[in-house]
């Protein structure tokens, strides 16, 4: 969902940390239901519903002492061509449909009960810092890229793709035979300003299908499901007003996933959102449900309903019933996306798992991070690692209950 974008960015909230985090880090959320967190951005971000870059960053903040690969700032990375390469990114077997987190892991337990996998969010700069990569080989079954498949990470300029990082996290899934999600195609935020200026609808189609081509084409075969559409959505399940709307009007939807399709037509595809947490709201009922109902009888091939679920303290007891609902819309399969809560309660934490594995078309939980201070909601202590790598209550609580 929103998250820190480049080492510019990293370096402003690692630069805010310990000074004050009454302010949102970079692409925080600064609003939406139920938010009661941060409504103004550290430094060098304005305020739009997110904190989006709106002021060049002081120079002071754009070093730091954590050691970082420089190759996780994606301005840094050469263009790579426009035409993905013969070979595919080295790695071993695929990983499509399989999932091995260790005996006895939160994995391998979700998986005995029939699901496919549990798995975390992460990327190329955490997977390179302390024991990040060890504990996701441990006990987990999937990744998702927190960051490095967003259009401004893979397309910041008009074709020219830039792969490095996330061919880092597909090159340590597949040899460490994980299951991989792939986030997200089409989004208004973390999108270039050159996409997000279009408006032509014929050059925006044609924008749309070559960066889908390009992007799900370099990993085809090795991305079990993409979520094409990411937060398309308002809280009252009207279509977010942005540029796809705008300009495309509904129609982008089709155009995004017979694209989707044609790239890669083995790897499932999703509409991913958030605030999907209670099966009467309207963002699930009049929004998410009644729109899929629809375009699955127009033959858009949507396989998938995402549920971001992140969520308030108190929140996880309504998890099962929206995803039963957003199961009822009639696709095939539907998954948790991006979890997590605030405080990390266990009661919370059980509650999702359970409402996941009462729910048989849904096929796994992704928690949106490994360790609470990297999370994009860090002052929350939201996720089942705390910062000296420790599992916390609720991973226990969770093993507990599976
Ligand atoms: C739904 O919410 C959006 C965003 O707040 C607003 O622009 C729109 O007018 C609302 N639609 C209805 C039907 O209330």
């Amino acid at each position: 969902m929103f998250n820190i974008k480049n080492i510019a960015a990293l370096a402003a909230v690692i630069a805010q940390i310990g000074v004050a985090i009454a302010q949102g880090g970079a692409w925080a959320q600064c609003g939406g239901k139920g938010w009661a967190g941060a409504t103004t951005c550290v430094s060098g971000y304005t305020f739009y519903s997110q904190c989006i870059p709106g002021t060049a960053l002081p120079a002071s903040t754009k070093t730091t002492a954590v050691a970082i690969p420089t190759t996780l700032s994606t301005s840094k990375v050469p263009a790579a061509s426009t035409t993905p390469p013969a070979t595919s990114p080295t790695g071993g077997p695929l990983s499509v449909g399989s999932s091995t987190g260790g005996t006895g892991s939160i994995d391998a337990k979700f998986r005995a009960k029939g699901k496919k996998y549990f798995g975390i969010a992460t990327d190329q700069g955490l997977l390179t810092t302390g024991s990040n990569a060890a504990l996701i080989q441990a006990n987990f079954g999937a990744v998702s890229p927190e960051n490095s498949m967003k259009w401004d990470a893979t397309e910041s300029t008009q074709n020219k793709f830039t792969f490095s990082q996330a061919d880092y996290l597909v090159d340590f899934a597949t040899k460490n035979g994980k299951v991989i999600r792939g986030h997200t195609l089409l989004w208004h935020s973390q999108l270039p300003n050159w996409v997000a200026s279009i408006t032509s609808a014929s050059t925006l189609t044609a924008v749309l299908e070559n960066h889908i081509a390009n992007v799900m084409g370099r990993y085809k075969g090795k991305i079990y499901a993409w979520d094409v559409i990411n937060e398309m959505f308002e809280e009252n399940g009207s279509l977010r007003v942005d540029v796809w709307s705008k300009v495309l009007g509904e129609s982008f939807v089709s155009i995004a996933f017979n694209a989707a399709k044609k790239a890669d037509p083995q790897a499932k595809l999703y509409i991913n959102d958030y605030n999907l947490d209670s099966a009467t709201y309207a963002k699930v009922t009049t929004g998410m449900v009644a729109h899929v109902k629809k375009w699955l009888a127009a033959g858009i091939p949507i396989d998938g309903i995402g549920s971001q679920a992140h969520l308030q303290a108190g929140q996880g007891a309504a998890a099962q019933g929206a995803l039963q609902a957003l199961a009822a819309s009639g696709v095939s399969e539907v998954a948790v996306t991006e979890l997590d809560i605030v405080n990390a309660g266990s009661s919370d934490y059980v509650s999702v798992v359970n409402g996941c594995l009462n729910t048989p078309k849904c096929i796994g939980i992704t928690v949106w991070g490994l360790r609470d201070p990297d999370s994009w909601r860090a002052s929350n202590n939201p996720l089942l690692f705390d910062a000296s790598y420790n599992k916390k209550a609720a991973y226990n609580a969770i093993i507990a209950a599976l």
